[in-house]
């Protein structure tokens, strides 16, 4: 019986082998248990012979299975790591449809040569949250409560736990609360740009909620409107590599006095836009001297300084680059069109 049993258990090739083997061996039908049930019929002497030996028989069986148990459960676990090893140094898949290689995002291709532009001509690059109070985002740049402007943001709010007694916040409507940052952080003279996200809630062809912007602020002793038109048609002739027309619209924001908006002329005609041509200007940027109030945000004496201030859409100078006609695009993430206008692979 036990040379039978330990042989069989040395053969079972997996559990459910193992599993028969023990019931037809000590399972309560099994040959060991029936044994037992033997010693019933036996002299007293013979059962204090045969029972010990069942007995240990029976142990011996019991730790046989689990040895064998646990041998099979380590076997399977190596089968499963070589079967699932895993070459992290493998060149990666191709989609099929997407390109080959992944590839920077047209506005972020923008954002970088935007920023090497004006890094050219002196201004360094600064940077503010996301989400902002709403001193910074409003207050700060001449915007009190109640001001109009305020609503003509179509801002997006956070929202407050009941209790909570910190200052309002805001998702930023502009980069331009960068511009109160970086007075009260590095004072006059200034050049500095931002580039970043912004947010408002606006949706169709030329608007999106979430968007770029860049923001442009030189503060100097004797900065004037002739240096904020020379920076950026310098900027533009930069960027499409030869200078387009522009147009300066007189304009109205709360934190710079004078104000200017300014265009870049552009045909929207078949389902593309070409910079330079046609009768159609798109709004790239909103622009003027920086107003007395916004320089006391930042600290800074409107006696002493001033300056000029622009906040530019990226993404907007990215669709006249490109051709795009639909701002929406930019942000589908549809692989398609990126390898249309020639991005990817
Ligand atoms: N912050 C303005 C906007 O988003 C743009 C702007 C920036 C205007 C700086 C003037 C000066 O729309």
């Amino acid at each position: 019986l036990r040379s039978k049993y330990l042989t069989r258990i040395g053969e079972a090739a997996d559990e459910a082998a193992l599993e028969e083997v023990r019931l037809s061996a000590i399972g309560k039908k099994g040959e060991v248990a029936l044994a037992m049930r033997e010693l019933g019929r036996m002299s007293p002497e013979e059962r204090q012979v045969e029972g010990p030996r069942l007995n240990e028989l029976k142990s011996e069986i019991t730790s046989a299975l689990a040895a064998r148990k646990a041998a099979l459960h380590d076997a399977a676990l190596d089968a499963r790591l070589a079967g699932e090893w895993l070459d992290v140094t493998l060149p990666g898949r191709r989609s099929g449809r997407g390109p080959a290689d992944g590839s920077v995002h047209p506005v972020s291709q923008v954002w970088e040569e935007v920023t090497a532009i004006f890094a050219d001509m002196g201004f360094a690059v600064a940077e503010g949250p996301q989400v902002e109070s709403d001193w910074y985002n409003f207050d700060a740049l001449n915007i009190p409560d109640h001001h109009p402007a305020r609503g003509e943001m179509d801002t997006f709010y956070m929202a407050r736990a009941e209790g909570d007694d910190r200052p309002p916040h805001v998702l930023r409507t502009h980069t331009s609360p960068v511009q109160i940052r970086s007075m009260q952080e590095m004072g006059a003279p200034l050049r500095i740009i931002c580039p970043g996200r912004v947010y408002r809630a606006d949706y169709d062809q030329t608007h999106t909620p979430m968007f770029h912007q860049v923001e442009g602020l030189a503060i100097d002793r004797d900065i004037s409107m002739a240096n904020l038109k020379w920076v950026l048609e310098e900027f533009f002739t930069a960027y499409f590599g030869r200078s387009v027309k522009t147009r300066f619209r007189a304009s109205h924001f709360p934190f710079t006095e004078p104000s200017a908006e300014v265009d870049i002329q552009c045909s929207f005609e078949g389902g593309t836009v070409k910079v330079g041509e046609g009768d159609g200007w798109l709004e790239v940027l909103g622009s003027g001297m920086v107003h007395p109030h916004v320089l006391r945000s930042g600290g800074v004496d409107p006696d002493e300084w001033q300056g000029f201030a622009f906040g530019m859409g990226i993404d907007r100078i990215a669709m006249l680059k490109y051709g795009i006609p639909d701002l929406r695009a930019f942000f589908d993430s549809d692989l398609r069109w990126l390898r249309h206008y020639g991005f990817g692979g």
